[in-house]
């Protein structure tokens, strides 16, 4: 079978489609073949080396870090009633290859029919992302939140989890997406190309900011202009703001199981809307991620296979 393989840390145009060999399902295992893969900044930042620390790779790898697929074998010893479902999971090897063989555990969840697959690979990096940050930062009726990287694969989930809570939502982004972020649920729109500064003073009453964006002096003009102010980040470990009346912490905290199947359930009962910007195949994936790195976003890009 196929596989994108990272061999080094020169960046996105040194990754290589590679046959390698494909795995006998374990007892406990499932054989699934894989449908489609998220294109996520976790995978081009892990290519240029600048995750090591917290991310530190034996190279050659297998890219990516989920997946939505079907069950086409299972163990002995695992829940054959998985046979031929619609299914989304993670696995740390590497999940960038036409068939993934996935330890069935809680964290393996079926679709069901009115949720495709490829909103189902939007879940995994994108929604748990934005859900366990919209609950570490308490928002509630009242609060105006700014999200930065609004348009992304987490911002555009972020905006409707706060939505949900009746918070009044100010998206941050490129003046091309701004009909786009009203239409996924924000209240408002900031531009960040031009007047960053003014626009921010004409809203004191923003208490708080989900940054997914991580660039220092983004954050240090919003805390400049701002007070009163607690800023969670997703991107940025460390940031010391300008104000005594401010708070700043990183955040990567998971969600449960059952968080992860209310998430399938809302998508289902279009109390959610998966964002797709666009679709490759996944031997294009130096041009998706490329197009993911450098270009607007409008909400996740997808390989599939
Ligand atoms: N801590 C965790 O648990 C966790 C989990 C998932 C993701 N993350 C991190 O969250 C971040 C966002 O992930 P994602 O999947 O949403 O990425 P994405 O889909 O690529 O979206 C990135 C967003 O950032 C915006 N952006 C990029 N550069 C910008 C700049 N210079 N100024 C203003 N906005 C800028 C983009 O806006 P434009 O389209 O206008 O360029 C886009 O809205 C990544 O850094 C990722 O590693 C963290």
């Amino acid at each position: 079978m196929q596989a994108i393989i990272q061999e080094s840390f020169n960046g996105i145009e040194d990754l290589k489609i590679k046959n390698i060999n494909e795995l006998r399902v374990g007892p406990l295992s499932a054989l699934i073949e894989t449908k489609y893969t998220p294109v996520l900044p976790y995978d081009w930042r892990t290519e240029t080396g600048e995750l090591r620390n917290i991310r530190p790779v034996n190279l050659p790898i297998t890219i990516g870090y989920s997946f939505s697929g079907v069950v086409k074998e299972t163990g002995i010893m695992a829940r054959n009633n998985l046979m031929g479902r619609k299914v989304i999971g993670v696995s740390q090897s590497g999940t960038s290859q036409q068939i993934n063989n996935i330890l069935i555990s809680p964290f393996l969840f079926t679709l069901p029919d009115d949720v495709s697959l490829a909103e189902g690979a939007t879940i995994i990096g994108g929604a748990d992302a934005a859900l366990s940050a919209v609950r570490k930062i308490h928002a509630e009726s009242g609060d105006t939140i700014l999200i930065t990287g609004a348009s992304g694969g987490v911002g555009t989930y972020m905006i409707q989890f706060l939505k949900m809570r009746n918070v009044h939502v100010i998206a941050l982004g490129h003046p091309q997406n701004k009909d786009f972020l009203l239409n996924v649920g924000a209240d408002e729109f900031i531009d960040y190309t031009s007047n960053l500064v003014n626009q921010l003073q004409a809203h004191p009453e923003i208490n708080r900011v989900l940054d997914t964006v991580g660039r220092p002096e983004l954050l240090s003009t919003i805390s400049q202009n701002l007070n009163n102010l607690q800023i969670i980040s997703l991107s940025l470990p460390n940031f010391s703001t300008t104000k005594s009346d401010q708070s700043f912490s990183f955040t990567q905290g998971p969600i449960m199981p059952g968080d992860y199947k209310k998430v399938i359930q809302q998508l289902s009962n279009n109390e959610l809307h998966a964002y797709i910007q666009e679709i490759f195949d996944f031997k294009d994936v130096i041009k998706a991620q490329n197009i993911s790195k450098n270009s607007h976003s409008s909400g996740r890009i997808l390989l599939q296979y």
